[in-house]
């Protein structure tokens, strides 16, 4: 094994405040959402702290958003355009996790610092920042002052409209973070990528040489 650096110190910083944040706002979310159901905290401060955290975690949306923009660490989200590339890839990479790992198999993905994720992670993540976050956090900012957008609100179909995409994208979120609590565990060790995550460095197995494969026949 061997260390590489992959995390640099404002993706960390982001992202840890980041989880921070979206734990707080599935919190106050479901505490608003069903108030009365069980009252951890008062509706109130439910409401205000959700809104809060909301603001937070856009505001720090732009620490990832411009540290990639400015970064030649931008190479980690390069879309591989090319179908025939891509799609053979992303199944090998699914079938790694549903299968080839309960049978012992090596990750096919070779970490680099300038393309740290797998296919999977490269879309999924971009989704999830890219598509995800900017629509929660724009119909988070209509619910929160529907009378100042009225006019936004009843072009796209009126307050129940957007506060069902709200909550829909709500459970997007959650499923999105049970998968990626599972799979941050599938590193070397239960611990491995969550450590990298917080060092910046992430252990990778080396390459074997092509003395061991001539040794191996
Ligand atoms: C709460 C516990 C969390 C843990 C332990 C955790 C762990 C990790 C780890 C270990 C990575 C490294 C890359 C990988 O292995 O995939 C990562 C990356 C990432 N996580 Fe999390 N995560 C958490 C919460 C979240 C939440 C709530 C979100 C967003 C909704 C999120 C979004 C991301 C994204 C977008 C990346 C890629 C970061 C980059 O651009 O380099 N994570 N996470």
């Amino acid at each position: 094994m061997h260390k590489i650096y992959i995390h640099p110190l404002p993706v960390r910083i982001w992202h840890w405040l980041n989880a921070l944040g979206i734990l707080l706002l599935i919190f106050t979310g479901l505490q608003i959402r069903y108030a009365g159901l069980f009252d951890v905290i008062s509706f109130r401060n439910a409401v205000v702290l959700h809104n809060w955290a909301g603001f937070f975690v856009g505001a720090n949306f732009l620490l990832w958003l411009f540290f990639y923009f400015f970064s030649d660490r931008i190479s980690v989200y390069q879309p591989e355009l090319n179908p025939r590339k891509y799609f053979p890839m992303m199944f090998r990479q699914v079938y790694y996790y549903a299968w080839g790992i309960l049978r012992g198999e090596r990750n096919p993905y070779r970490v680099t610092p300038a393309a740290k994720f797998n296919p999977m992670q490269a879309m999924t993540y971009q989704i999830v920042m890219l598509v995800l976050m900017p629509l929660q956090f724009y119909t988070g900012v209509l619910l929160w002052d529907s009378t100042s957008y009225a006019g936004q609100i009843d072009m796209l179909g009126g307050l129940r409209v957007i506060a069902t995409v709200h909550v829909l994208l709500s459970i997007a979120f959650v499923g999105f973070l049970m998968t990626h609590l599972y799979l941050v565990t599938l590193g070397h060790s239960f611990g491995a990528h969550t450590k990298g995550m917080i060092t910046g460095y992430e252990e990778v197995e080396d390459e074997p040489s092509s003395s061991d494969d001539a040794a191996k026949g």
